[in-house]
């Protein structure tokens, strides 16, 4: 079979399990096993593989074919065009969150020593991010998941940064007494926990523990919001992504908390989904 069959044989497989753009995927798993570049299949359409090369693929597509995720069967993700580390440890990076840092990167200074802090940094994404995008920063990151925070800890050591991201075991903020930081980013679970069961196949593969926010989502935004002020500096802001129906409960606790400058924002598709405030 010519490189093309393969593809659109794997494609429509794939199609008839239900997976979400079986097509894309069908070229990364292949572009995976051929060690290319995906855009780079499009030049060998015409190449017969070999079976040595569409065994691994065969074995890739039926896992994907049982709603493994793409991410966890190539063992990496692109985030804010950067490659990590992906699997079963802690949740898949999704694109709004790379949203959530474009927003909070416009509001601080690339050019000053910032202390950042990062709270269920999960595969570590947020805090590695943040470094790497501020040469400056110093950042410490947060999880309650010793699984998860080994898999952060080999994408913080990946990228170089293991001098400037500091990673810590905690129940949200950091042990070692309250820091001024100058902004708090975090992407914390906020799926109400009767909703869990009812999301994608895929969905079910990420902990339970990055998914799970209690009965409406927010058990863990209301410890935060409490605490939070203890560890921001006078003016300092918090960055959050929430459920898109969560942002007017959310905006009135942050308000209620004594927060000022609340204020939400959109995701591409035009549902708020992230929420910003100043002490
Ligand atoms: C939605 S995931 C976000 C992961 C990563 N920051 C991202 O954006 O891809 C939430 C993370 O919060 C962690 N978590 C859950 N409860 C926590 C708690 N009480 N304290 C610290 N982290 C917690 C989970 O283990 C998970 O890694």
């Amino acid at each position: 079979m010519t490189l093309l069959e393969v593809l659109n044989s794997a494609t429509e497989y794939l199609a008839r399990c239900g997976v979400e753009n079986p097509r894309l995927n069908s070229e990364h798993l292949l572009a995976h096993v051929l060690r290319k570049k995906r855009l780079d299949l499009y030049l060998e359409f015409d190449r017969t593989l070999q079976e040595a090369e569409r065994l691994p693929l065969r074995d890739l597509v039926r896992q994907r074919g049982k709603r493994i995720p793409l991410q966890h069967l190539l063992g990496t993700v692109e985030f804010y065009g950067r490659s990590f580390v992906c699997d079963s440890r802690a949740l898949i990076p999704r694109p709004e969150t790379e949203q959530l840092l474009e927003l909070a990167l416009s509001h601080l200074p690339s050019d000053q020593m910032i202390s950042l802090l990062d709270i269920g940094t999960g595969s570590g994404i947020i805090a590695a991010t943040l470094a790497l995008e501020l040469p400056h920063a110093c950042v410490d990151a947060t999880d309650l998941s010793p699984e998860a925070l080994m898999l952060a800890s080999e994408n913080i050591a990946k990228h170089g940064l293991s001098q400037r991201v500091r990673i810590q075991q905690a129940d949200l903020f950091p042990p070692a007494g309250k820091n001024p930081y100058q902004a708090i980013v975090a992407n914390l679970p906020y799926i109400p926990s009767q909703e869990i069961e009812a999301l994608s196949p895929e969905v079910q593969y990420d902990p339970i523990e990055a998914l799970d926010g209690g009965a409406d989502g927010l058990d863990l935004f209301r410890r935060f919001i409490q605490c939070a002020p203890d560890y921001l500096r006078l003016g300092g802001q918090i960055w959050l992504e929430i459920g898109h129906q969560q942002g007017n409960t959310l905006f009135n606790l942050l308000i209620d908390r004594g927060f000022c400058e609340v204020s939400l924002f959109k995701d591409y598709q035009n549902r708020p989904r992230f929420i910003t405030a100043k002490k």
